[in-house]
């Protein structure tokens, strides 16, 4: 009996602090843990970070540094990257270790709990933001694959990759002197990618750092594309699956068709506008191709973005920032009712040989430099080779797969080729085929039969290139 009543008297007392409790909390929600968090937090940044780290003051060389400047640790970072890199989850950033001139290798990073981690992540986005650093002008809801592409030919062309390290093929490719890319489209805050890109030295001067002249557009290609890295599935902007091209009208589309396309190709598409004279090579004939059996992220790109984003020549213009959304939508509604290529297509996709006359087949193209002509494939002709080359012969190869024109028995007869002069290489033929050496193939590949129908594939890596050789001498044997 005692033993009950005292029990209960316990339990009243309990529950007495627990509703005090709860009062409390109603009173001031939240704050009263926070303020214990933020206090931790702040007594972590200044007593342990800034030990290595900067947070305040002017941007320095890292050569007068011991780790890399935090003041704009508030707005540098996407949230989740930086709990994940306090709480070591993530691999060193920089190969070398930051300061590459005193030591070769990266040092562990300091590590913190998880409600640490958080805390200090929450107290940096509080403290450390950056008034250059603005809400950027960047729409990457529109960021299409193809404008991927372009930035990652600027990330070769500007040599970023003599500095930094991507990841390609499953490897680590480029030089380990700055901070690893590979993950950036996971750890940077677009807002301030956009800035530093405007001038890197802003943030870290005076040490190697690397000034490229981009413009408007080169900065949205490059800066988009590092948005991508890392980043599993990237959903880019798929133009040809919106409203526009639900709605798209062919009539409408005949009319932006004789605005812009009739001068060079013509009223009719024959290829014979008034502005096709001077042209080499010429204006496509649209009245021969199969528009409409043209895969839609290719021509849809080949007009937005010009010939030379498809690997054609820079005398078709690019028409994105000219044409308007729903204008672009139904001239390619036009140009797919349109232009389905005459008897010659219509024929073309049969299974049938290639006829008599396409063996040996009369070839004009040019002979490539002799630096290419003797080259040798280093790859051996082993069923994996051979299994990659046909998935790309036969459908990854960008802007279009081979057999789209090459046929997919390698015969030269595929559907988007019918219309070409001259047409694609009968790849069946032995009489031609045993003529042309691989080092010539390598050379076409890369850089495009000028004035035919072939373009060139500057996307593909050599060894891609090399495995594709392997596959087509296949159908010669
Ligand atoms: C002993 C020195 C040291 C301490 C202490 C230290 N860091 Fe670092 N930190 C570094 C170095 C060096 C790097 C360079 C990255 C690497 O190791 O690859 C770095 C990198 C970073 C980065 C990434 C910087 C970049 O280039 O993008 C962040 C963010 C960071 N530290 C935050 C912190 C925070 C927050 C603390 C305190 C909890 C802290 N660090 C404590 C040395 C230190
Ligand atoms: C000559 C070497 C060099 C080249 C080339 C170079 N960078 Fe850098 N990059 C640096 C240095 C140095 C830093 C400052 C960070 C550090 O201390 O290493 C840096 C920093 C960066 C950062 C920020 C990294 C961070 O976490 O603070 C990005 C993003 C970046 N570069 C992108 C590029 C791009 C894109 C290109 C090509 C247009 C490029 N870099 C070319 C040396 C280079
Ligand atoms: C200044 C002249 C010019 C104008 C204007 C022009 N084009 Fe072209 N176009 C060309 C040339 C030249 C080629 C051939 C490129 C090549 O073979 O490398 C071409 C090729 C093409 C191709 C075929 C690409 C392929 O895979 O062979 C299409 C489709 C095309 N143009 C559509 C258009 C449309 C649509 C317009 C109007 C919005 C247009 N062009 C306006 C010059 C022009
Ligand atoms: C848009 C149509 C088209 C596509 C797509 C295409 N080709 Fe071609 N290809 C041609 C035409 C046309 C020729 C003939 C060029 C000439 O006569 O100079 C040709 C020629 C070639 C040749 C012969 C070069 C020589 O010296 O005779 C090779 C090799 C070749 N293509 C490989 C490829 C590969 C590999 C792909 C895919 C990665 C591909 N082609 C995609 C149209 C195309």
């Amino acid at each position: 009996m005692k033993v009950r009543i005292f029990l209960r008297g316990r339990r009243r007392c309990i529950s007495l602090s627990a509703s005090l409790l709860l009062f409390f909390l109603f009173l001031f929600p939240g704050h009263l843990f926070a303020a214990v968090e933020a206090q931790q937090a702040e007594e972590i940044v200044n007593g342990q970070c800034s030990t290595c780290h900067r947070f305040s003051g002017e941007p320095k060389s890292k050569f007068e540094l011991k780790a890399p400047d935090l003041m704009w640790g508030g707005v540098k970072y996407q949230r989740s990257w930086l709990v994940r890199w306090l709480t070591g989850k993530e691999e060193p950033l920089y190969p070398n270790g930051y300061r590459w001139d005193v030591s070769r290798h990266p040092d562990r990073h300091m590590v913190l709990s998880q409600e640490e981690a958080e805390a200090v992540a929450g107290y940096m986005e509080e403290h450390f933001q950056d008034p250059r650093v603005k809400k950027n002008p960047i729409d990457l809801s529109n960021f299409t694959e193809r404008e991927a592409a372009f930035g990652a030919e600027i990330y070769k062309q500007y040599s970023c990759q003599g500095c930094h390290q991507i990841v390609e093929d499953g490897k680590k490719v480029g030089g380990p002197i700055s901070a690893n890319l590979y993950d950036s489209g996971n750890r940077y805050t677009l807002d301030w990618l956009y800035r530093f890109a405007l001038n890197p030295q802003d943030f870290t001067p005076h040490s190697g750092e690397y000034l490229a002249d981009l413009s408007g557009l080169g900065v949205r290609y490059i800066v988009g594309y590092l948005m991508t890295l890392g980043v599993k599935d990237y959903k880019y902007f798929e133009p040809w699956k919106t409203e526009h091209f639900q709605k798209a009208d062919a009539g409408r589309g005949g009319q932006v068709y004789k605005k812009y396309c009739t001068q060079c190709h013509g009223p009719k598409g024959e290829g014979d506008g008034p502005g096709a004279s001077g042209l080499n090579p010429k204006p496509a004939v649209h009245a021969k191709m199969a528009l409409d059996q043209f895969p839609e992220d290719y021509l849809y790109n080949v007009i937005y973005y010009g010939g030379k984003s498809v690997g054609k020549s820079s005398m078709m213009p690019d028409w994105g920032l000219t044409i308007p959304p729903q204008d672009m939508a139904d001239l390619i509604a036009y140009l797919r009712s349109t232009f389905k290529g005459g008897e010659e297509v219509a024929a073309a996709p049969g299974k049938k040989a290639a006829a008599p006359g396409d063996c040996p087949q009369p070839r004009k193209t040019k002979k490539a430099p002799s630096m290419f002509l003797g080259k040798k494939n280093p790859l051996k002709a082993t069923s994996a080779n051979i299994k990659d080359g046909e998935l790309l012969f036969q459908k990854k190869a960008k802007p279009l797969a081979c057999a789209q024109c090459h046929g997919k028995q390698g015969n030269g007869k595929g559907a988007l080729g019918a219309g070409l002069t001259p047409k694609p290489r009968n790849f069946t033929c032995s009489a031609t085929m045993g003529k042309i050496s691989d080092g010539q193939m390598f050379w076409v590949i890369k850089n495009g039969s000028d004035g035919t129908g072939m373009m060139a594939f500057k996307g593909l890596k050599d060894k891609e290139v090399w495995k594709l050789i392997l596959y087509i001498r296949e159908f010669a044997k």
